[in-house]
């Protein structure tokens, strides 16, 4: 065979693999009938994903702090074809609400197949500023509560053979600038979740866990905080919200929105000092 043909063959396995690697097994005809709690849900990308999981049939409930704008998403999801819609307000900084959510979600809809955890305190995007009690206030709202969350659905969830997704950022996974305590809490759900999903395999428990790690969405609070400060541009919060459904359909181990952070977290390994260069060069520091 000639030096010519065994590089076509080789191309033409590697696109196989590639093609096999990629391929997109997400069929919106599963979400149909399935029952999702999501949290954050009345903003931002949860609000996206309430869209998408309503136009895809599921029966949902919303939480987040603010009723009057749940019930507007609400309406809009019945709109859209949610098979049902409820919602509960709550305040994930009380270590009370998760418990009593799932206990409504549960109550209302006779089960759960979905725990979609989404939700994060407000924090501001600077310099550490030595705050460390709101380091801790914001542990319990985006790590602490999603912890309660997912033990409190447990059980129904191996019932139903159901999944966790957890929304992340790449901030969990590549610590960046201004962001010390978020960060840190986005890292403490990957050890926590990636830990647990080992367990429910080592148990054979059949509940899927879901990592998705996003770059820099367009919502308003994100785009309110880093103007100016990042020189980045913001990706549409529904096509990361529906990444994100489609990362939980499909079981996936983790799910990465835009898909090029996957090989930028395994390059980060690569020239540590160097990447450090890069990461600190996207970021206006004289602004912050
Ligand atoms: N946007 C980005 O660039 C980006 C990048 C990477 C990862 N992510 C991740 O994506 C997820 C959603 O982000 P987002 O940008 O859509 O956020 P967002 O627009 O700020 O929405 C946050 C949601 O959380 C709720 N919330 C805030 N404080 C709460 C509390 N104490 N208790 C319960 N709910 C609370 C808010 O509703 P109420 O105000 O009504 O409570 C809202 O529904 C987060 O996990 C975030 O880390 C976002």
């Amino acid at each position: 065979m000639s030096a010519r043909w065994k590089a076509l063959w080789a191309a033409g396995i590697a696109a196989g693999l590639l093609a096999l690697f990629w391929r997109d097994t997400f069929n919106p005809e599963t979400i149909s009938g399935t029952r999702v709690l999501l949290t954050g849900a009345s903003a931002g990308i949860g609000e996206q994903m309430a869209y998408h999981y309503s136009r895809f049939g599921a029966e949902i409930v919303l939480t987040a702090r603010r009723e009057a704008v749940l019930q507007k998403v609400m309406e809009r999801c019945l709109q859209l074809g949610a098979k049902k819609v409820f919602y509960i307000p709550a305040d994930m900084s009380s270590p009370a609400e998760p418990e009593r959510v799932m206990q409504f979600a549960v109550q209302k809809m006779g089960g759960l197949d979905y725990l979609v955890l989404n939700h994060i305190g407000v924090t501001p995007f600077q310099m550490w500023d030595g705050d460390v009690e709101h380091t801790r206030w914001l542990l319990q709202v985006n790590f602490l509560s999603y912890v309660a969350l997912a033990t409190a659905a447990l059980p129904v969830l191996m019932e139903s053979k159901g999944s966790v997704v957890v929304v992340s950022s790449i901030s969990g996974k590549i610590a960046t600038p201004f962001a010390t305590s978020y960060s840190a809490t986005k890292f403490a759900l990957d050890g926590f979740f990636s830990s647990l999903r080992h367990e429910l395999a080592m148990q054979k428990k059949d509940v899927s866990i879901t990592l998705c790690v996003l770059g820099l969405i367009d919502t308003e609070t994100a785009l309110e905080k880093t103007r100016g400060l990042v020189y980045m541009d913001a990706l549409p919060a529904t096509e990361a919200a529906l990444a994100i459904l489609r990362g939980g359909a499909t079981r996936a181990r983790e799910a990465f929105y835009p898909w090029w952070l996957e090989p930028l977290c395994y390059m980060r390994g690569w020239f540590p000092s160097h990447w450090d260069w890069v990461i600190q060069s996207s970021y206006n520091y004289t602004s912050a």
